[in-house]
């Protein structure tokens, strides 16, 4: 691995969740230790003593390293376009740009990039914003990891294309890249004392300078944006207080046993979850990352893959993970606030694409927000979840363009379907298409429920 030139925090946090993977450390938190959350803050009632002077000390750092391989990508998924010809990327970039001339004041940018989506990004900056790439440190590249033979644990092997032998380590990188990098080191000499992290794929998580004024004037040391959770939310993870010590921690799903799934579920009880928008006191986490020994040690998060992601007969791997969010529970005093689901768009599934891609969301200072047409709720989005499961299948399904969905209230697609711009769906409407064949689905105004399985194939 020092071959590889990987820095020493890195091999440290490796050495910590490969530890917890042999020992069989479970990482289960039981419902008796924790307390619910208590009532938090909501930013929508920052009472506007935003204070700009903040911003010439903060950071604005995008997570750009994930591969998206849930969408079938390999690549940066912020590449992809999401209105018109703008990509994540571009809207990021503009929003950026904006607020610099907004303010007057040069906020920084960064990205943290992996091995897979370093070069077409910063090509892309280069080619599109070259202002932005002519700056120091707008790449950060965060480490990389054996993928390890899901039987043995030792380093997999894949001749055929042995970059597959590697992966990134999870957002949960973010802390050892920071500190290994010499980046940390860095922005605290340049004067820089706070870190606003999120998602590229999330456009909601713009720079509030209101949230901003707020995190510094609280002076605390990490504070997590969260949202109040709902029934579609109740089985992924929630924000609680170890009860030892008050300290706010986080319960993801897989750290809960069987005999309290009904109390994590319970979203009166666990009422928040965390949007991954963060705030950090640069400055404090360099003191947490001394204290504890050149890296944070954050719980373990295993993955069951095949070391070649595009053949599901090679090699079966564990690629082992750890989340940037989880770090609330090494930050003493962490606190957590309630910002509205705006601030949450994460783009995970093709569903969420094709909405965000439709007009049933606009442009607002470079942000999607949903059209007021839409009477405020997005369209219930259920395209066939094997047949769109990644991007290439949707990106054919609409090659004659995105139909318009500000009308819809639900869109149902089962089967193979070509879409074009001519369509507008709404109401209730469910496409369905039984046979192998793609099928068109006509122009004009569709409503209801249509079989298309015997018309003529696209
Ligand atoms: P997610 O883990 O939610 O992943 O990452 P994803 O991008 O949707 O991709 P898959 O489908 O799990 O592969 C949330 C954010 O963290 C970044 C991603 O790029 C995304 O912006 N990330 C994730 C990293 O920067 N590094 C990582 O190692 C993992």
């Amino acid at each position: 691995m020092e071959a590889e030139g990987i820095a020493t925090s890195a091999i440290s946090a490796f050495e910590s969740t490969f530890q917890s993977l042999v020992s069989g450390n479970t990482g289960l938190i039981p419902e008796s230790t924790i307390s619910p959350a208590p009532d938090l803050v909501e930013s929508e009632n920052f009472t506007g003593d935003a204070d700009t002077s903040y911003l010439s000390k903060t950071v604005v750092l995008k997570l750009n390293g994930g591969l998206g391989t849930g969408m079938g990508l390999d690549k940066a998924k912020s590449l992809l376009t999401v209105k018109g010809n703008d990509t994540f990327l571009d809207l990021t970039a503009k929003q950026i740009i904006e607020m610099r001339k907004e303010f007057g004041m040069k906020v920084k940018f960064m990205l943290m990039n992996s091995f897979s989506t370093s070069e077409d990004t910063l090509n892309f900056f280069k080619e599109n914003y070259p202002e932005l790439a002519a700056e120091d440190g707008l790449e950060m590249m965060q480490n990389k990891v054996p993928k390890l033979d899901a039987e043995t644990l030792e380093p997999a092997t894949c001749a055929t294309d042995p970059s597959n032998e590697w992966c990134p380590p999870g957002h949960g990188d973010l802390y050892a890249a920071l500190e290994g990098s010499g980046c940390l080191d860095a922005l605290l000499k340049d004067g820089y004392k706070y870190m606003f992290v999120s998602n590229s794929d999330n456009l909601g998580a713009t720079l509030d300078l209101d949230i901003l004024s707020y995190f510094a004037k609280a002076d605390a040391p990490f504070t997590m944006e969260c949202c109040k959770r709902t029934v579609n939310d109740k089985k992924g993870g929630h924000l609680a207080k170890r009860v030892t010590d008050g300290q706010l921690i986080l319960r993801e799903s897989a750290m809960c046993a069987d005999e309290d799934e009904e109390a994590f579920q319970d979203i009166s009880k666990h009422r928040f979850f965390n949007t991954n928008n963060l705030w950090i006191r640069l400055d404090k986490l360099k003191e947490i990352i001394n204290a504890s020994g050149g890296f944070i040690p954050l719980p373990m998060i295993k993955n069951k893959k095949t070391v070649d992601p595009k053949n599901d007969s090679s090699q079966k791997v564990v690629q082992l993970e750890t989340a940037m969010g989880a770090a609330i529970e090494c930050f003493k005093g962490a606190t957590a606030i309630v910002v509205p689901r705006t601030r949450f768009a994460p783009v995970k599934k093709c569903n969420d694409l094709l909405l965000l891609r439709s007009d049933a969301y606009i442009l607002v200072n470079n942000k999607p927000v949903l059209n007021p047409a839409c009477g405020g709720k997005a369209p219930t989005m259920a395209l066939d979840s094997k047949k769109y499961k990644f991007v290439g299948a949707l990106e054919e399904a609409t090659e004659g363009g995105i139909p318009s969905l500000v009308e819809c209230e639900e869109l149902k697609v089962s089967g193979l379907v070509r879409m074009s711009r001519g369509t507008k769906f709404v109401g209730k409407v469910e496409i369905v298409n039984n046979s192998d064949e793609a099928k068109f689905v006509p122009c004009g105004t569709v409503t209801g429920k249509l079989d298309l399985t015997d018309a003529v194939g696209a």
